[in-house]
């Protein structure tokens, strides 16, 4: 398999560095040595230090939900790539759609964060998605070839594979209401499409495409079967280390 399956916690705006620091052990305990699955856990900027230290030895990763595009200056506020290099993060989830839609962020600002992120060797998460009325009138494929080609402008070929996708359809998130396996592989298989235009067949099969969007453990084995669905990038089901286990557990058993 060239891809390994990857599942990525999103804790968005939830928990304090103390019970982000828990949650982080009890994963540990439970899933700490699984070397089938990529695991990376996102929690907020003020639990990035408290959780480094409670996965360090661990394979779990560390990742950052946002970041500025610039090392250093005046942006009050704002967060660094080298600042998460130094906390040891190696991920950072870019250009979430509640990023997109509640603090208006660009395909041109999610560009350069994502330049930023390769240039400081974090690994971009990705984030395109369309919503519920793009959806409806039938431009879900031109949304996403837009945003995806936008925010990968200047990514050369060497650099793709350290690029992870998420596919989240803005209608699914938080909602309850999961794309069909069918409706996600369409979607995740014309990234790929995509990738291999831009990339080339060899650089694009190298790239995780997560699905995002009320993923649980009741939908994950038959999403996580799709031929192009590496791995998903979870909200609501990775607040919880029961539930975030049993995903993680139901990559392995789709590898
Ligand atoms: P959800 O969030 O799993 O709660 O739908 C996913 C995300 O926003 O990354």
């Amino acid at each position: 398999m060239i891809r390994k399956k990857l599942i990525a916690g999103n804790w968005k705006m939830n928990k304090t560095s103390a019970d982000a620091a828990s949650l982080a052990h009890e994963l540990v305990v439970s899933v700490g040595a699984q070397p089938d699955v990529e695991v990376v856990i996102c929690p907020p900027f003020t639990a990035l230090e408290s959780v480094a230290g409670a996965i360090d030895g661990s394979l779990i990763k560390l990742g950052a939900q946002n970041m500025h595009f610039e090392a250093s200056g005046a942006f009050t506020g704002e967060v660094s790539a080298p600042m998460l290099r130094a906390l040891f993060a190696t991920h950072v989830i870019l250009g979430h759609s509640e990023r997109r839609t509640l603090f208006a962020e660009t395909d041109e600002l999610v560009n350069k964060k994502v330049l930023a992120a390769l240039k400081n060797q974090l690994r971009p998460i990705l984030c395109v998605g369309e919503s519920l009325a793009e959806r409806e009138s039938a431009s879900t494929l031109r949304v996403i070839q837009s945003q995806a080609e936008r925010a990968l402008e200047g990514v050369g070929k060497d650099q793709a594979p350290s690029v992870v996708v998420a596919y989240e359809p803005v209608w699914a998130i938080g909602t309850g209401k999961v794309a069909t396996a069918e409706q996600a592989q369409e979607v995740h298989g014309f990234i790929r499409g995509l990738l291999t235009k831009l990339y080339g067949e060899a650089a694009a099969q190298r790239v995780r495409i997560l699905y995002g969007g009320s993923m649980k453990p009741a939908n994950a084995a038959e999403l996580l079967s799709q031929k192009d669905i590496d791995g998903g990038l979870i909200g609501g089901a990775s607040l919880e280390a029961r539930s975030f286990v049993e995903l993680i557990k139901a990559a392995a058993a789709a590898t």
